[in-house]
């Protein structure tokens, strides 16, 4: 192991500004529930701010949104660090959220995580120094009987061995979503 994770800044450089497209989504989201409820979109508003904004959360995003909402930054924190699917540091272009619930653990799944861990000189939570692959773990992602399996974004790779997670990396890196 090495420690060639990415020093990645935890902050962004520029204020973070959604494109007209992308507010007219938020407002649409807001506007589809009833006055005074429109707290309600925020979830849905914190996952596209994400995808938005490289992939993770930072505090200037944070403030953004709860500006954009009228709501208090609390009101978005408390959200955002509730969740573990949201990131609240940068990752890389894919993170692999390796399984480890029970049912993974007994068919492989540390050996599945050590594994990505070595080929990718990174430890849990870290980022791969070319800033393509953020490793991560989970619990139950629900896909128990196709374990060991990892999510990556919306996909699920399942029945993982060594060689199966050689081509899921490899697919990534030629810039294609594995089958
Ligand atoms: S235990 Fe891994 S998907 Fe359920």
């Amino acid at each position: 192991m090495g420690s060639s994770h990415v020093d990645l800044s935890k902050r962004h450089t520029e204020k973070p500004s959604f494109s007209p497209e992308k507010l007219a989504e938020v407002q649409a989201l807001m506007n589809s529930y009833p006055e005074g409820k429109h707290k309600s979109a925020l979830i849905r508003i914190l996952h596209i701010a994400e995808e938005e904004f490289g992939g993770w959360l930072s505090i200037e995003t944070m403030d953004y949104v709860a500006e954009l909402m009228n709501i208090q930054p609390i009101e978005v924190y408390e959200v955002a660090t509730f969740y573990t699917m949201f990131n609240l540091d940068p990752v890389g272009k894919y993170v692999f959220e390796v399984c480890r619930t029970g049912p993974c653990m007994l068919v492989g799944s540390d050996q599945i995580i050590d594994y990505i861990g070595e080929k990718l000189n990174i430890k849990v939570g870290e980022t791969s120094s070319d800033g393509m692959f953020t490793l991560k773990t989970a619990e139950c992602l629900g896909a128990c009987g196709y374990a060991p399996m990892l999510q990556c974004g919306k996909k699920f790779h399942e029945h993982l061995t060594k060689e199966r997670v050689d081509e899921v990396i490899a697919s990534y890196r030629e810039g294609k979503v594995p089958n």
